[in-house]
């Protein structure tokens, strides 16, 4: 050891380090500043001294300033706020917490109100009215209460499952949080927004840089760093404030209108985020936009848009949700904050997919209240539309919490000589061809399984929030396994405990890493073998196949219904002509290039060499089982229960009269249906409307059962 520094190459000067021996070491290090801020932060023990803790901090640097590619978003350097906490008992959510879709143009929120016009079929002569109110940045929460008293706080998290901070949310004062509410339904969950306003912020922070802490980068930092504190007395010295605006599970309606419910709210003592206006059409909320945006200044606290939503409830209810977000209410942003600054560097990232991605390393700037030192530059053809080069000064955009961009380049401030950028032609990191297929924008690393930073991000998705989730397998862990070459496949995870038990060749067992102890090896095995159980949605995103979403391995998971299902007649796909890869296709939403992208994922030898070990074989003898069990999908409940058309697959053709498509289709779906594109022996049913064709005859051909519009209406209104 030097001093404090971690026994690795401390002793070497950073630029002679090589990069494999940058990257263990930079693991190391950021290891140790966790666990140093932890000690400090959160146990109020810190281990070493300042002077000591600045030296960990300035080696990392240093390391960085060599090795940039070491500089990702979740390296200590990038790093605002407090310090994470663990610790928090886990809470899942009744009703699912949403996050919003964004307009960031007019013509956006014209879209918005067209598609919700059209979704609930309104004559053109029809009102609707919206509420326009500001969007208040700072951290969700959902506040719990039974028989009119607070009894549980819960953060976001990832939407299904967030954090019990009830103890953290009781010392923010009644005025802005009241603990009772009277005459309240049995069960209520009031939600809304915990916030900092500025000058509370701008004075916490100088008590925060007076006593030597960490100093945050903006408000909502400030709240969420405040709150997320598992000593409660710090989070009492912490002024926090919050804003009701919605709600989640509840014993008995709220009323018949958003608005009605803001009142609500607002009898039951919430404070509302204002001001907030009635409108009736897309013009009259752009106004309210820009007189919210002409006045965002005023305001006491941070704002970055206005928030729309559909004021009738039995409207918002028929609009429903897609994915994560509400049909029924949208986030029109602010634009974004620019600022200027140098660009140092470019350098290529490989991701997941081996998309090369060039990467603009600059002289760090505040935009938007955070500092930024990189940003994307998406791919070859952007840069040679934007011709960036080393040494420009450029134009740096940062929207909401939305990743840096660079907008363009102020070429009064070239340098002289500087040269045009060029895409190379190899993969940085394997060497392998890096290949741009004609007619597509990216340019990948053909490397595919053998290149080490596809390996390592694909595995740093696999362990991600929406896949496997594990706790304490963060991306820089990760990252830090696969450096040392412990963790390099999915399976390894699965197998770590052992092999740590066993002893690793070139390794000290975890316990012992710098950073690691006893307790956090631990946790982390038992993390692990909480996923060993995952459900099939998940599973499938955790794959990483191209194009795959979180959406569309929903989708997959529901209509394949079991790993052995959809592996099957993934495996069966391979034939393009042949009905698996047509039954594919038909899925609504599934084109040609997505389903390719898929079966080509199963027809791997790699790929299903991996699979056969995580998930178990079929094959053609005995099944064996998988390291994990991936349990068949379920879907959410949609308080539907059983239905007659759960399982069922329907085709809708023909326009309808009292309701659209997609609202047909989507009411399908939450009564556990699936929805297909054409007709076959599969289809149980065909809706046809008005002037409906060649699916019509198909059906009667096939002998599937043909319902009238006014049929589907009866089978799906009993439900209602
Ligand atoms: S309504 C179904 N209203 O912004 C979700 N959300 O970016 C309905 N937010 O998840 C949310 N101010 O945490 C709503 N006035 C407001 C809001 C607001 C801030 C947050 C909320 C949401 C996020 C989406």
């Amino acid at each position: 050891m030097t001093g404090t520094l971690p026994d690795t190459y401390a002793d070497k000067d950073v630029s002679d380090l090589t990069a494999d021996e940058a990257a263990a070491e930079h693991a190391v290090l950021a290891a140790a500043i966790a666990h140093h801020d932890r000690a400090y932060y959160q146990q109020d023990a810190p281990e070493i001294d300042d002077a000591e803790y600045d030296a960990l901090r300035r080696r990392i640097e240093a390391v960085e300033a060599w090795f940039p590619e070491l500089r990702t978003a979740d390296s200590p350097t990038q790093r605002v706020g407090a310090a994470p906490a663990a610790g928090f008992a886990k809470v899942r959510h009744r009703v699912a917490m949403l996050s919003l879709g964004n307009a960031f143009e007019e013509s956006d929120v014209v879209d918005f109100i067209a598609r919700i016009r059209r979704f609930l079929s309104l004559a053109d002569d029809a009102g609707l009215a919206m509420i326009a109110e500001p969007k208040v940045d700072g951290l969700s929460c959902s506040l719990r209460y039974e028989d009119g008293v607070l009894v549980r706080a819960a953060t976001r998290g990832d939407g299904q499952e967030g954090e019990d901070i009830t103890r953290n949310v009781q010392t923010i004062d009644d005025h802005n949080l009241p603990k009772t509410l009277k005459d309240a339904p049995a069960v209520v969950e009031i939600r809304g927004e915990i916030y900092m306003t500025r000058n509370d912020f701008r004075e916490l922070n100088e008590r925060q840089a007076a006593a030597g802490r960490t100093v945050f980068a903006n408000p909502r930092n400030a709240a969420a760093g405040s709150v997320r504190q598992l000593d409660v007395a710090i989070t009492r010295d912490r002024p926090l404030r919050f804003f009701a605006y919605t709600w989640g599970e509840i014993s008995a309606p709220l009323g018949e209108t958003q608005s009605g419910v803001r009142a609500r709210f607002a009898d039951w003592g919430f404070a509302l985020n204002e001001p907030a206006a009635l409108c009736h059409s897309a013009e009259e909320l752009l106004a309210h936009y820009h007189r919210i945006a002409e006045e965002r200044a005023t305001y006491a606290y941070e704002i970055d848009g206005v928030v729309y939503k559909v004021d009738r409830l039995d409207w918002q209810e028929r609009l429903g949700y897609v994915s994560r977000a509400p049909r029924w209410a949208i986030a029109h942003k602010f634009p974004a904050e620019q600022a200027h600054t140098i660009l140092n560097n470019i350098s290529i990232q490989v991701g997941r997919t081996g998309a090369l991605t060039p990467v603009a390393e600059l002289e760090p700037v505040t935009v938007g209240g955070v500092v930024v030192s990189r940003a994307t530059l998406h791919n070859e053809d952007e840069m040679a539309r934007k011709d960036v080069r080393k040494g420009d000064t450029v134009i740096v955009q940062r929207a909401g919490d939305v990743i840096p961009q660079i907008v363009g380049v102020v070429l009064e401030r070239r340098p002289v000589g500087a040269e045009r950028f060029e895409m190379p032609d190899h993969c940085p990191d394997c060497g392998s061809e890096a290949v741009r297929p004609v007619g597509e924008v990216v340019r990948r690393c053909t490397g595919g399984l053998i290149c080490p930073a596809q390996a390592k991000e694909r595995l740093k998705h696999f362990v991600s929030r929406d896949a496997f989730d594990i706790e304490g397998l963060g991306g820089r862990t990760m990252e830090q396994f696969h450096n040392r070459g412990i963790v390099t496949t999915p399976v390894d995870i699965f197998t770590l405990q052992d092999r740590n038990e066993r002893g690793f060749k070139d390794h000290p067992p975890l316990g012992n890493w710098q950073g690691w102890g006893p307790k956090s090896v631990k946790k982390l095995f038992a993390a692990i073998d909480e996923r060993r159980r995952i459900p099939l949605d998940r599973f499938i995103y955790a794959l990483g196949i191209r194009h795959v979403g979180q959406a569309t391995a929903r989708l997959l998971a529901r209509v394949y219904g079991t790993w052995p299902a959809f592996r099957a007649a993934m495996e069966a796909a391979a034939d393009p002509d042949g009905a698996a890869f047509r039954e594919l296709t038909d899925i609504d939403q599934i084109g040609r290039v997505m389903a390719e992208e898929i079966v080509a994922f199963f027809h791997e030898p790699h790929n299903r060499e991996l699979l056969d070990t995580l998930a178990g074989a079929a094959g053609d003898g005995e099944p064996t089982a998988g390291i994990v069990t991936v349990e068949p999908f379920e879907a959410p409940d949609s308080g539907a229960g059983d239905t007659p058309i759960r399982g069922k697959t329907i085709v809708f053709t023909g326009s309808m009269e009292t309701m659209s498509r997609p609202e047909a289709k989507a009411r399908a779906e939450m009564l556990g249906a699936k929805v297909a594109g054409s007709v076959s022996k599969k289809t149980d049913f065909v809706v046809v409307g008005a002037d409906a064709g060649s699916k019509e005859a198909k059906a009667r051909e096939l002998g599937v059962t043909v319902l009238s519009e006014e049929e589907w209406r009866t089978m799906i209104d009993e439900q209602a």
